[in-house]
C-alpha cells in the first residue's frame, strides 16, 4: 500500500543488491524475535483477531463519547505517551463532540494555564494520563494539577473522569490510580513507548476523540501493513527498502533525513516519526539525524539550505495519492482580473500542490539534496494505520542495520537522572 520512489536519489539497482543481505539479517532478527521488546510486531493481528483488552479501550471510549455534553478529553503524556495518538488525532481531525487537549507534554508555566483554564471551564472532561515508567516529570507534574482539578469539579464522581495507562504492576502512577480506583489500562512490557500507538496508549484517546470506527480502521490497516511486509521478499517489501536507502544515504554522508510534507495536518505524525527514528538510532556516536519540513510554508525558509546549502541531507516526501480535501476547493476562474492567475484558470489547488511537489523534487535532485518519495493512496485512518506499522518496522531494520539496539534510549534516561539530582529528588 506505501510506494516507494527512488527515481531521483542516485540510488540505483546495484546499490541496494550490495546492502540487501545486510537488510535481510536485520529482518531475520525481527522474524526471529530476538528482542523482548518486539511485542508489537504482532499487536494488529492480535487487536484484529479480537482483543479482550482492545474491546475495553473501546467501550469505555464509546460510553465517554456518549456521556452528555461536549466532551473535553485531556491527554496527559510525553514521548512516546503521547505522539501516537496526538499525530493521529491531528491528521484525522477530532469529532465535532470531542475538544481534545495535551498537558506533560512541555515544561512551560504559560502553557499549563491557557490549558488549566480551558480545562476548568469544560462541563465534561476527562484526564487520561500516560506514563509507562509512572514516574515521568512532565506528566507527573500536569496529572498532580489536573487530577485536582477533576476532584474539585466532579467529587465522588471523580474517578470516572480519570483514567491511567500505565505499568501492569508498579510505578507511581500504577499504585495512585490502583488506590483511587481509577479506570486502568496497561501499557505491555514488550512493548516501549515509540512503538506504543496500537496499545491503550494510542487507542484510548484516539477513539474518544475520532471515534470506534475509526480506531477500528487504524488497526485494520497495521495488519494489512504486517502482512504485506512481515512476510515480503526485499525486492517486494518497501519498508526493507526505506530501511536500505536510508543506510546507504548515511555511509554517504548524507548524515540528515529531512521528512517532507504537505499537508499541515500531518505535522504531528512527523514529529511521532522524527521521535521514532531519533530515539531507536540515535546512539553509540551513530545514527541520522531526522528532521522534518512543511511545504510549501518552509520552502520560503529551510528551502534555500535544502538547494544550496551543505549537501548533508537527503530528502523524504511523504504524499498522497488522493490529495486530501483535493475536490472541496476549486480555484474560481480569474479571467478578466488583475491578479495575473489567469494561467491556472479552471485548475484546482491539488493541481497546484502536485506540480509544486514535482518542481520541487527536480529542483532539489538538481542541488545537494536527493530525494526519495512514500506514496500514501490517502490519508484514511486504515492508510495512516499502515504508515505508523511501515515506519515502526523499517525503523527497526534500519537501526540494527546501522549496527545500534532499536529499542532502548539511554540517552533519555541520562537527562532525567541529571535532572533530578539538580532538583534534589
Ligand atoms: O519512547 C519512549 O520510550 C519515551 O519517549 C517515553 O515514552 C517518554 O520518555 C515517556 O516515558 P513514560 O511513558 O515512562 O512517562
Amino acid at each position: 500500500m506505501i510506494k516507494l520512489d527512488i527515481h531521483k536519489s542516485g540510488i540505483g539497482e546495484s546499490d541496494l543488491g550490495k546492502i540487501r543481505p545486510e537488510i535481510m539479517e536485520s529482518f531475520g532478527r525481527l522474524v526471529r524475535r530476538e528482542s523482548e521488546m518486539m511485542g508489537w510486531l504482532d499487536l494488529p493481528e492480535r487487536l484484529s483477531k479480537g482483543d479482550a483488552e482492545l474491546e475495553r479501550v473501546l467501550g469505555l471510549a464509546e460510553e465517554i463519547r456518549t456521556s452528555g455534553s461536549k466532551v473535553t478529553l485531556l491527554v496527559i503524556g510525553i514521548g512516546g505517551s503521547y505522539l501516537g495518538a496526538r499525530s493521529f488525532i491531528e491528521a484525522a481531525g477530532a469529532d465535532e463532540g470531542v475538544e481534545v487537549l495535551y498537558a506533560g507534554n512541555h515544561m512551560s508555566n504559560r502553557e499549563l494555564v491557557k490549558t488549566y483554564k480551558i480545562a476548568v471551564e469544560a462541563e465534561n472532561l476527562y484526564v487520561v494520563v500516560i506514563s509507562k515508567s509512572g514516574t515521568t516529570l512532565e506528566p507527573a507534574l500536569a496529572f498532580n494539577m489536573f487530577e485536582k482539578l477533576a476532584h474539585e469539579k466532579y467529587g465522588a464522581e471523580a474517578n470516572k473522569h480519570i483514567v491511567a495507562i500505565t505499568d501492569a504492576h508498579k510505578g507511581v502512577l500504577h499504585d495512585v490510580a490502583k488506590a483511587k480506583n481509577y479506570g486502568m489500562f496497561v501499557v505491555p512490557d514488550d512493548i516501549g513507548g515509540r512503538y506504543s500507538i496500537f496499545t491503550p496508549v494510542g487507542m484510548l484517546p484516539i477513539a474518544i476523540a475520532c471515534g470506534v470506527g475509526t480506531a477500528r480502521e487504524l488497526v485494520d490497516g497495521a495488519y494489512e501493513a504486517s502482512r504485506d511486509l512481515m512476510g515480503g521478499e526485499f525486492g517486494d517489501n518497501a519498508a526493507m527498502q526505506y530501511a536500505a536507502v536510508r543506510n546507504l544515504f548515511y555511509r554517504d554522508n548524507k548524515k540528515v533525513e529531512l521528512l517532507a510534507s504537505w499537508e499541515p495536518s500531518f505535522g504531528f505524525a512527523m514529529e511521532w516519526w522524527k521521535q521514532l527514528f531519533g530515539e531507536s538510532e540515535g546512539k553509540d556516536g551513530k545514527g541520522l539525524w531526522v528532521s522534518s519540513a512543511m511545504y510549501s510554508t518552509d520552502l520560503h525558509s529551510l528551502g534555500q539550505f535544502v538547494q544550496d546549502g551543505s549537501p548533508i541531507l537527503f530528502e523524504t516526501f511523504v504524499e498522497f495519492a488522493d490529495i486530501p480535501g483535493a475536490d472541496e476547493l476549486p480555484l474560481e476562474a480569474s479571467s478578466g482580473e488583475l491578479d495575473g492567475l489567469e494561467y491556472l484558470d479552471g485548475k484546482t489547488l491539488a493541481y497546484v500542490q502536485k506540480s509544486a511537489l514535482e518542481a520541487t523534487k527536480l529542483a532539489h535532485a538538481r542541488g545537494n539534496t536527493p530525494n526519495i518519495s512514500l506514496v500514501l493512496p490517502d490519508s484514511s485512518a486504515k492508510s495512516l494505520g499502515y504508515f505508523y506499522y511501515f515506519m515502526m518496522l523499517s525503523c527497526a531494520i534500519s537501526a540494527y542495520t546501522l549496527g545500534v539496539e532499536p529499542f532502548d534510549q539511554p540517552g533519555v534516561e541520562m537527562y532525567k537522572q541529571e535532572m533530578f539530582r539538580i532538583l534534589g529528588k
